[in-house]
């Protein structure tokens, strides 16, 4: 089930008085990323996400700021808190996914293993636990 493949993801950093630095580089994430888009300015008390993925894996990292990722994968349901620069969430598809309480100035950073294609998002929550169920 998808939701037991979920984990958390240390990403390198080099640490330094200047100010630190952590890197992403092919080979190093659990797909080669294709697409990388961010969420930013989002206000107080926004939800986002409200989807699953068919084909599109992801790992979400919150670059600045703290939320709250809960997901679903039909069967059971389960909240992850980012609230780290150096720390990835992965995703594997058919998660249903919401993003919540998101505190002020938080960038939340997602890198992606599909270029986008509205095709393989199933954004109705009943069609959704229909698949998952039926699997
Ligand atoms: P959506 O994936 O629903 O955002 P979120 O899950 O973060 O709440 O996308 C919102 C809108 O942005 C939707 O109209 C599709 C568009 N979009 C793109 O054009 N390209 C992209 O890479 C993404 C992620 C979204």
């Amino acid at each position: 089930m998808s939701l037991s493949r979920v984990r958390y993801i240390d990403i390198p950093r080099v640490e330094d008085p200047r100010g630190n630095l952590a890197y992403i580089q092919d080979h190093s994430t659990p797909f080669p990323i294709k697409r990388v888009y961010y969420l930013y300015d989002v206000p107080g008390g926004a939800t986002r996400g409200g989807h699953a993925h068919v084909e599109c894996e992801s790992i979400i990292i919150a670059l600045n700021g703290s939320f709250d990722v809960s997901l679903q994968d039909g069967h059971n349901h389960k909240t992850f808190h980012l609230n780290r620069a150096f720390t990835g969430l992965y995703l594997p598809t058919m998660l249903w996914r919401e993003l919540e309480n998101f505190s002020s100035g938080s960038v939340c950073l997602v890198l992606a293993s599909t270029l986008y294609d509205e095709s393989e998002y199933i954004r109705d929550y009943e069609e959704f636990i229909k698949q998952t169920r039926s699997e």
